[in-house]
C-alpha cells in the first residue's frame, strides 16, 4: 500500500522534470553514439570500442552525408547569400578598418581603404613546397558551393613589418615563416616583452591544410615557447586527433605572441602591434581552412566585435580562406556540454577538407 502511494506521487508529480531528464539522457546517448561511430570511422579506439560493420554504419553514414551537404549549403549561404543569386566575381576589397561594436556582426563591414591595400595583390599560387602536404581541393569545393572563390585580400601590415611580399609565390612556406620569425626577433614592440619568458611564435607544418588560431600564450606556453601545451593544449590535441590529423600536420598560432600578465585580455594596442604577424603566418602557410579558437582569436582575425555566439559554427572568411570560429578548448574544459557544438563545427571543417 505504502509502495503504491509512493509510486503515484513520483509518477504524477515531477512528470515534466522526468521526461526532460529522459530527453536529455537520450540526447546524450545519441551524441555519444555519433562520436563513437565517427571515431571508429577514423580508426581511433575509444574505451570499450567494438568494431561496427559497414552494414551497421551505413544508415548513420547516410544521415551524416545528408547533414553535411546541408551544412555546406548553409555555409555557402552564410558567406555568399542565397544560392539562387548569380555568382558575382568577388571584387578585391581592402581589409576593413576595425568596426565599431555592431549588433549585426554578420553584415559585411564597410571596407575602408588602407594604404597598402589599394593595389590588390594577385591571386596566390600555392608555393611548390606546399606539394609536401597535398591539398585535396576541399576548399575549392566550398568555394564552388559559394559561387566563386574570393580573391585574397591581405591585411595591411606596415611595410617595415612585412617579412615577405604578399604576392611572393617562389619562396617556400617554411622560408616565409622563418623570415617572419627573424623579423619578429627578440620583440620589444609592446610592454608584454617585459613580463614574458618566451615569445611564442607558432608551431606545425608550414604546408598545413588546417590552421588553428588562439588568443595568447598562457603560463605553460610562456615557459615552453610553444602554443597550446597546457591543459587546453591537451584538449586541442584530442580535437585535432578526432579530426583525423596529427598535431604535426596542422599549424597552430596565437594572435598575441607573448603572455599577458595573469592571463589578462590583451589590450587593443597589443593586438594592433601583434596582429600583422599572425596575418603573415596565414599568408605563409596558406591553409585551406582556419579554425579560430574562442572569442578573442576570432574577433581579432575577423576584425569584429561582439560575442562568439553570433559567428560560432558559421563559415566566415579571411583573406580568401574559410574560417570556422569555434569554442576555445579552455572554455570547453569549463563547459563540457559545449563540446557537442564544437565537434559539429570540426565536422563541418572536416567535410570541407574531405576528411
Ligand atoms: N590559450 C591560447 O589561446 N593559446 C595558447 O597558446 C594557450 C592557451
Amino acid at each position: 500500500m505504502g509502495a503504491a502511494v509512493q509510486y503515484t506521487m513520483v509518477d504524477a508529480g515531477p512528470r515534466n522534470t522526468y521526461s526532460a531528464h529522459m530527453r536529455a539522457e537520450l540526447h546524450r546517448l545519441v551524441h555519444d553514439l555519433r562520436v563513437y561511430l565517427e571515431a571508429q570511422k577514423r580508426g581511433l579506439t575509444l574505451p570499450g570500442a567494438m568494431a561496427a560493420t559497414p552494414e551497421e554504419r551505413a544508415p548513420f553514414d547516410e544521415k551524416f552525408a545528408v547533414r553535411r551537404t546541408a551544412r555546406m549549403a548553409r555555409a555557402a549561404e552564410a558567406i555568399r547569400g542565397p544560392a539562387a543569386k548569380p555568382a558575382e566575381p568577388a571584387a578585391p576589397t581592402p581589409r576593413p578598418a576595425p568596426a565599431a561594436p555592431s549588433t549585426t556582426p554578420k553584415a559585411a563591414p564597410t571596407p575602408t581603404p588602407q594604404p597598402e591595400a589599394t593595389v590588390a595583390p594577385p591571386a596566390r599560387e600555392i608555393p611548390k613546397a606546399a606539394a609536401a602536404m597535398p591539398k585535396t581541393g576541399g576548399q575549392d569545393k566550398l568555394w564552388l558551393e559559394l559561387g566563386s572563390k574570393p580573391k585574397p585580400t591581405f591585411a595591411p601590415a606596415p611595410a617595415a613589418e612585412r617579412a615577405f611580399a604578399a604576392d611572393d609565390t617562389t619562396t617556400s612556406n617554411a622560408d616565409k615563416l622563418a623570415a617572419l620569425q627573424t623579423l619578429i626577433g627578440d620583440c620589444q614592440r609592446c610592454g608584454l616583452c617585459k613580463t614574458r619568458t618566451n615569445l611564442v611564435f607558432g608551431v606545425g607544418n608550414p604546408n598545413a591544410r588546417l590552421m588553428f588560431i588562439g588568443e595568447a600564450p598562457g603560463h605553460f606556453e610562456d615557459l615552453e615557447g610553444e602554443p597550446f601545451v597546457g591543459k587546453a593544449g591537451e584538449l586541442l590535441n584530442k580535437m585535432i586527433g578526432a579530426m583525423g590529423f596529427k598535431r604535426d600536420d596542422v599549424y597552430i598560432a596565437n594572435v598575441i605572441k607573448c603572455r599577458p600578465p595573469e592571463n589578462r585580455d590583451p589590450a587593443p594596442d597589443e593586438v594592433k602591434t601583434c596582429a600583422p604577424f599572425v596575418l603573415q603566418q596565414v599568408e605563409a602557410v596558406a591553409p585551406e581552412v582556419i579554425v579560430t579558437l574562442g572569442k578573442f582569436g576570432t574577433n581579432a582575425l575577423l576584425n569584429r566585435d561582439g560575442s562568439l555566439t553570433k559567428v560560432r559554427g558559421q563559415w566566415q572568411e579571411f583573406n580568401g580562406v574559410p574560417v570556422m570560429p569555434t569554442f576555445h578548448p579552455a572554455y570547453l574544459l569549463r563547459n563540457p556540454d559545449a563540446k557537442r557544438d564544437a565537434w559539429a563545427d570540426l565536422q563541418n571543417v572536416m567535410s570541407v577538407l574531405n576528411k
